[in-house]
């Protein structure tokens, strides 16, 4: 197999956000084909399409309908086939999302699963019976869900619970149930013999879960990611993908570990001998200055700075020679970097400060598109505003005991949304995203903060990237791709390196 992913200038695609190309306030194909061009001159490589997939948009389409589809606002499938034909022919390889862990409750699978007991499409997904607690129904067992509440609902047809690990509208596929899988490795293989290069495999760590007993804790859910993560099958199961399907193309794969996962683990991914995915997305550093949409207690956090340098120091010595490492400052689940560790006062030299800061490591670099114009979180002042399911219901918590001010300064320094706004092209209307109102507000700092002004800036954050990207192709890559890290000045907590600089500077000034 080529190694080609390790040379790779990655670039990540939010398609809803990205470029509106017939103006009904949607991104779509079309419109990324139009800034392909764009993407070249930055000196991108290789791009991550978030899910193209037909789906009822409840979590903005990892809730796959059907998986054979485009979503009808982002194209056709032949819009799909000129958009991977474009790419290749400028040399940009394209990386799709797969969604394993689960479908929409609008999958034909579940349709029929949901029917009875003895559907032939039952095992597709995980059912289970309620628990009798001195004769009250509760759930199978208290686990939370990513989402807000229990990690089950009940279905009232049969009466059993399915596990939805994410929202009520997504029900976890049964990764033990052998059908399920040869359908799921024929659809994986459609999509490499339309030309696709790779996949970033969606919430992988949680194919495999623990046995349905209850864990420990206060709350009526408890948060207990240790029982749907990392478990020993999800191996098995990303071994069955490539020798079934992915050994037999020139194919990549990056999985999504998220949270949590220590350096055995993430060689238990990773690990060149294993043959199971080629690297993996941890968050770590992404949590860094913020919690996963609950931060209410902790905005005013200071960034722990020595945390962060070991969360990227851990994976550049330990997976050194063992493996291969992405480099990503964040993605659509997280706010705008920016936001967190850079200063509106010194919007500039912040986002050279970042670029530097992560490009210099070895690894593969996935800019998250709006990132090489060091675009903010979403200026979002009330939550009508917002998008985001996940967000919506942490919101409708969090106002049970705090203030709506409160409510929306969670939302406006940690909500998913932040990093979800349209990516701003221009100065002009919609930021010259959409001639029409877009699905979610432009930040108004579009004005001064856009793609057409920092082209034109030799001086600007785009500029440097391009820069940064060039070096990291030039005679410097020996030592930049495959040359050894060392942290230095481990101990060093000096707020003025990597700044303190707490996040509420991009809020308005009275917003805490
Ligand atoms: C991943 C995606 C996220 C989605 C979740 C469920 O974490 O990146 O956007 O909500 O999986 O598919
Ligand atoms: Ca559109």
């Amino acid at each position: 197999m080529s190694k080609w992913y390790k040379e790779a200038i990655g670039y990540q695609i939010y398609p809803r956000s990205f470029n509106d190309s017939n103006n009904d306030g949607i991104g779509d194909l079309v419109g990324i084909i139009e800034k392909l061009d764009y993407l070249l001159d930055l000196g991108i490589t290789m791009i991550w399409l978030g899910p193209i997939y037909k789906s009822p948009m409840d979590d903005n389409g990892y809730d796959v309908s059907d998986y054979y589809s485009i979503a009808p606002e982002y194209g056709t499938i032949d819009d799909c086939k000129n958009l991977i034909n474009e790419a290749h022919k400028r040399g940009i390889k394209v990386v799709m999302d797969l969604v394993l862990n689960h479908t929409s409750d609008e999958h034909p699978w579940f349709i029929e699963s949901r029917k009875s007991l003895d559907n032939e499409y039952r095992d597709y997904y995980i059912w289970a019976k309620g628990k009798n607690i001195n004769g009250i129904e509760k759930e199978p067992t208290n686990w939370a869900s990513f989402f807000g509440g229990s990690a089950w609902k009940k279905d009232e047809i049969t009466k059993e619970y399915f596990m939805k690990i994410f929202s009520d509208k997504m029900p976890d596929l049964n990764w033990k149930s052998k059908a399920m899988k040869k359908d799921m490795f024929k659809m994986v293989e459609f999509w490499c013999d339309l030309g696709v290069d790779g996949y970033r495999v969606d919430a992988v760590a949680h194919l495999d879960r623990a046995e349905f007993i209850d864990s420990v804790g206060e709350e009526k859910y408890v948060q207990d990611w240790s029982k749907i993560s990392n478990l020993p099958k999800v191996f098995d199961y990303l071994e069955e993908i490539n020798n079934e399907v992915l050994n037999n193309y020139d194919m990549f794969s990056v999985g999504e570990v998220g949270g949590g996962a220590n350096l055995d683990s993430v060689l238990d991914y990773v690990a060149y001998e294993n043959n199971r995915l080629d690297m993996v997305f941890t968050f770590d550093h992404n949590w860094r200055n913020n919690g996963f949409d609950s931060c209410i207690d902790e905005f005013i956090q200071e960034v722990d700075l020595l945390s962060l340098k070991n969360d990227f120091a851990r994976f550049q010595t330990g997976l050194y020679n063992k493996s291969w490492h992405a480099l990503y400052w964040l993605n659509h689940d997280h706010p705008r970097v920016m936001s967190q560790y850079g200063n509106i006062e010194h919007h500039n030299l912040s986002g050279k400060m970042l670029a530097t800061v992560l490009y210099f490591m070895w690894g593969t670099p996935l800019i998250y598109n709006g990132e090489e114009i060091g675009m903010t979180n979403g200026d979002f002042s009330d939550i009508s505003e917002v998008r985001d399911i996940s967000s919506i219901n942490n919101y409708n918590e969090v106002i049970k005991t705090h203030t709506v001010k409160q409510a929306m300064t969670n939302i406006r320094i940690s909500a998913r949304d932040n990093s979800r706004t349209p990516m701003q092209w221009n100065s002009s209307m919609n930021g010259g995203f959409s001639e029409s109102e877009p699905w979610i507000r432009v930040n108004e700092n579009h004005k001064w903060l856009n793609v057409e002004h920092q082209l034109n800036d030799s001086n600007s954050i785009l500029n440097f990237y391009k820069n940064i990207i060039r070096i990291r192709k030039s005679e410097y890559k020996e030592i930049i791709l495959y040359g050894e890290f060392e942290l230095t000045y481990k101990e060093n907590k000096r707020k003025n390196i990597l700044i303190k600089l707490k996040t509420h500077l991009f809020l308005p000034k009275d917003t805490i």
